[in-house]
């Protein structure tokens, strides 16, 4: 996941660039440079899920954290989310065993841990492993792990095994080895479910004390492909998205209203409910028109995939 904030924009996307990705020190790869060269570096990324900054461990992992958005506007996205995967959620069997693969402070754990029988998360933060313990020990269907996704896998079988935001903090032979190790963890009917913030083409690097990629959808059926035979269905993930509309909307102000605080919660907010009250325009039609003319926006997209074994 992450916002606009991280990303570097070519084509269309460059001539916005220094209008909508201002504000934090993060950065972006030399739009000349190439891409393919650059590794992500672990031990930044696990530095930077091991600190607050400003906000809680849920809204790092919710990467909610640096603007001042209602806590409601988590939730929103949450639920929004639940409704665009709920078929998804439905074809796993309830007394099925479910795995999520870089669980964070456990938000959807707590979703999966009220629908089906067994939930095991795996995070390499202490900080999202204490938290999602504090948020989630109490309940006797759930486990959580405190490992590296690319080593300490549990053993399966699971129905199904979620990846909210992960891949993009692995580089490309990271996810095609996870993916090949999830595969023979997966139930013979089982899902694979991931959640991945996206670009329009290719690829885009945020470097720095945040590290991550940022893929197209057809980068990543590219991984799925090179990970053996599954059956990939796609859905654009509007709850995500509307949240990085605003991000955007708060990043554009910073950047063109000077005058104004830069950290306003009450800016933040106002920027949020906006949007909110005018969501028939905000977040249904305008981005969906815009689409239609193959401008992308907000920058940063995202999708859910789900992969299914090739019988
Ligand atoms: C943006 S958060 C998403 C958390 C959660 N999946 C959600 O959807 O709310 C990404 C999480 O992936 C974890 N992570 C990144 N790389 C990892 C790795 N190699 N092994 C284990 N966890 C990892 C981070 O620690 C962080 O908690």
């Amino acid at each position: 996941m992450r916002t606009s904030t991280h990303i570097q924009s070519l084509g269309f996307m460059h001539k916005y660039r220094k209008k909508l990705c201002p504000v934090k020190q993060r950065k972006m790869m030399d739009p000349q440079s190439n891409e393919d060269e650059h590794q992500l570096n672990n031990s930044a990324i696990k530095r930077y899920f091991e600190n607050t900054n400003k906000g809680s461990a849920s809204s790092v992992s919710m990467m909610t954290h640096e603007y001042n958005f209602p806590t409601s506007a988590a939730t929103y996205r949450l639920r929004k989310e639940q409704r665009t995967i709920r078929k998804w959620l439905d074809d796993v069997d309830s007394y099925g065993s479910v795995l999520d693969v870089g669980c964070g402070a456990g938000s959807w754990m707590e979703i999966f841990a009220k629908r089906y029988n067994r939930v095991i998360g795996i995070d390499q933060s202490n900080m999202m492993v204490k938290a999602a313990n504090e948020k989630l020990g109490h309940l006797s269907n759930v486990k959580i792990i405190n490992g590296d996704v690319r080593h300490d896998l549990p053993k399966g079988p699971f129905d199904m095994i979620f990846l909210g935001g992960l891949c993009m903090y692995l580089n490309d032979a990271d996810v095609v080895e996870l993916l090949d190790a999830l595969k023979t963890r997966l139930s013979e009917s089982g899902a694979i479910i991931l959640r991945e913030s996206t670009t329009s083409r290719g690829k885009k690097y945020a470097q720095g004390q945040y590290q991550a990629v940022y893929r197209s959808v057809n980068v990543y059926n590219d991984l799925f492909s090179g990970s053996g035979a599954f059956h990939v269905d796609v859905q654009r993930n509007y709850g995500y998205t509307n949240l990085v509309t605003a991000e955007e909307l708060v990043n554009l102000r910073r950047r063109w209203l000077p005058i104004l605080p830069k950290d306003s919660i009450s800016y933040d907010s106002l920027t949020w409910w906006g949007l909110r009250v005018i969501e028939p325009i905000s977040f249904w039609a305008l981005p969906r028109t815009l689409t239609q003319f193959n401008i992308p926006w907000p920058i940063l997209q995202n999708h859910f995939f789900r992969l299914r074994l090739a019988k």
